[in-house]
């Protein structure tokens, strides 16, 4: 049945470990067991839109499994708002043709959450699509875990390991700030996993403060060394006032593009405090009497091979994606439920996102071992 299917594949936004691994397993699932053929779109949803293919057979999927990155390239180009230059373009037309030209009978978008809501507005363009999700946010609603969360989290715990040497050797507190976009789960796994005394996360906003009192704690108790471990998105108490009232006001604009003018007024205001782990760092230091240093993880976090448990869910994911494509079934995201995997429909991922709820069995877990949330 699924001899004549031709399926296109793309990865978009930002990359992470186990993308390959995902590749692979599609491929070689819906190459040589269900007999698919396959083709490759370059740079996320900007190949289909300039038609820039590679074509995918066993050659292409071998010896992969173990690289980071994607074989295919990624963008965090949108369809409906394509960037050229200074000016943007809706290319949703320019893909339709795209897609109708290699005569596909789906296309497979490997991404997170923004490439899941792209996928969907590829879906009323009236395109067969099915999803997997990827982030080490691990913020993509409906799946238990998405690929690439498992190795970030693993990097990012060596790292806090290696800064507990040298912050006990220099007596000093080390803010260590971790990738997560608006989520905690990096920061907050990583943290609890290297064992640092205060984990900052944007889902309990925290008082410098609150910190530097426990900072100092410690250090009357005789640990005269601190490390805080800081998601980029967390936000003092005082900011996430700030912020709701932001939402509240676009909210009450009530313009047509109401919601998306609310996560555009929240990106500029991320951005505008994007610097704010180096300022606690310095309000620590002052606060505490304590020399401070800052380190940001950044992009280390998404490079490198991935780790097996990622190799694991992307083969997982992969192959029961070529499984999904045989029964033509479309319009899903490949989660993952327990030891399975099973298909959500995309209206109910795109536009969600699975933020750390506050009574998560991991925040309880922190806070009984004497972690610090910032907040009490
Ligand atoms: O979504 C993955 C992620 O690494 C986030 O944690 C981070 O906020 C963002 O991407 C960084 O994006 P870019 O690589 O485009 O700077």
């Amino acid at each position: 049945m699924a001899k004549d299917q031709c399926i296109g594949v793309l990865t978009s936004g930002g990359d992470c470990p186990g993308l390959n691994a995902a590749i692979r397993g599609l491929g070689k699932a819906a190459l040589d067991h269900y007999g698919m053929s396959m083709i490759g779109f370059r740079d996320g949803f900007r190949g289909l839109v300039q038609d820039r293919t590679l074509r995918i057979t066993g050659e292409q999927l071998s010896g992969i499994l173990t690289d980071g990155g994607t074989i295919l390239g990624t963008s965090r180009d949108k369809p409906h708002k394509m960037p050229f230059g200074d000016r943007t373009e809706d290319m949703t037309p320019a893909i339709v043709e795209t897609y109708h030209r290699h005569g596909l009978e789906a296309v497979v978008c490997i991404g997170g959450g923004g490439t899941q809501k792209n996928a969907m507005r590829l879906m009323d363009a009236g395109l067969n699509v099915v999803t997997l999700p990827k982030t080490i946010d691990n913020d993509i609603a409906e799946t238990d875990v998405s690929f690439g969360f498992d190795t970030a989290l693993g990097i990012a715990t060596e790292a806090i390991d290696r800064l507990h040497s040298t912050a006990t050797s220099h007596h000093r507190v080390i803010v260590v700030e971790l990738m997560g976009h608006r989520a905690g789960w990096l920061a907050l796994g990583a943290g609890i996993a290297g064992g640092a005394d205060v984990i900052l996360i944007p889902e309990i906003p925290y008082s410098a403060e609150v910190v530097a009192n426990a900072i100092k704690r410690r250090a009357r108790r005789g640990h005269r060394f601190s490390i805080v471990a800081v998601a980029e998105g967390a936000v003092t108490i005082e900011q996430q006032k700030q912020i709701d009232e932001l939402v509240q006001k676009k909210k009450e604009a009530k313009d047509r593009e109401g919601k998306k003018d609310v996560s555009d007024a929240l990106n500029q205001f991320h951005e505008e405090h994007v610097d704010h782990t180096l300022r606690l760092t310095g309000q620590l230091e002052k606060a505490t009497g304590m020399e401070s240093r800052l380190t940001i993880l950044g992009h280390l976090q998404r490079g490198g091979t991935p780790s097996a448990a990622d190799r694991l869910l992307a083969t997982r994911l992969g192959s029961a994606c070529a499984e999904v494509l045989a029964r033509r079934q479309y319009g899903v995201m490949v989660a993952a439920r327990g030891d399975a995997t099973e298909t959500v429909q995309l209206e109910k991922v795109a536009g969600s996102k699975k933020l750390v709820p506050p009574d998560h069995p991991w925040i309880q877990a922190a806070r009984l071992v004497g972690t610090c949330m910032g907040d009490e």
